[in-house]
């Protein structure tokens, strides 16, 4: 897929364009521009799609300033919300399904008068209530590691190589590479199994 010259999708539902900052391979797919309405990223090239990832359109870039995305060969986001303020990156073989929220930030602070003061200056429409004040911590799904529905990754997680969360987790902490983990909060339910090294194939 390539992007028409004024960066609109061929035959997008959607009219807005993609942003100048969303690097796209020629070999991805990105379904709809709508992905990116969200997306107030200002670094260049702050998100790259590599060859053969397909972006369908329920997918969502929310993205702060500074966000960087990336997102690996092969990966497949099918309705995922990236929340992003620092770093997401997904390794290649990914594969996201339905409602999963990957999130770098909280964007609100716990504290009740802190939160009430940023709902009561965003009283502009798609104003972002964000506290400049809160960490961001990067999420790093490494490759081969399949989320299913409803999954949510909180920050600073880093998902190992090779593993699966079951649907409607949450998952608050590092998962390990081959691992298989469910529940709220997620836990190891089992190992998967490797794949061979190359001295261990037979010739
Ligand atoms: C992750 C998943 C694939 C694992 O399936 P499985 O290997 O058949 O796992 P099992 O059903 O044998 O469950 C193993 C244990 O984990 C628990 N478990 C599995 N999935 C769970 C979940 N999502 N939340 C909480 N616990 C879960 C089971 O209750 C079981 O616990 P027990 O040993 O105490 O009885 C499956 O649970 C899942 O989430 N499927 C959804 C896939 C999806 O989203 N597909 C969309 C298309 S991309």
């Amino acid at each position: 897929m390539s992007l028409l010259p004024d960066r609109r999708v061929r035959d997008d539902w959607f009219h807005g364009l993609v942003p100048q900052c969303v690097d796209i391979d020629p070999q991805a797919y990105l379904e709809s521009a709508y992905s990116f309405a969200l997306c107030r990223a200002e670094r260049a090239h702050a998100v790259r799609i590599e060859r053969a990832a397909h972006v369908y359109s329920s997918s969502l870039f929310d993205l702060g300033t500074n966000a960087e995305v990336s997102i690996g060969p092969f990966a497949m986001l099918n309705g995922a919300r990236l929340i992003c303020e620092s770093q997401i990156t997904i390794g290649a073989h990914v594969l996201i399904s339905w409602n999963v929220v990957i999130m770098d930030s909280y964007r609100l602070p716990p504290d009740p008068a802190r939160r009430r003061a940023l709902i009561e200056r965003a009283s502009a429409p798609l104003h972002r209530m964000v506290d400049p004040a809160l960490p961001a911590a990067p999420v790093h799904l490494r490759d081969n590691v399949w989320l299913g529905f409803d999954v949510c990754v909180l920050p600073g997680v880093t998902i190992g190589e090779g593993s699966v969360v079951g649907a409607r987790s949450v998952v608050c902490g590092d998962v390990s590479p081959y691992t298989l983990v469910a529940g709220n909060p997620a836990r190891p339910v089992r190992d998967l199994p490797r794949p061979p090294r190359a001295h261990e194939v037979a010739p």
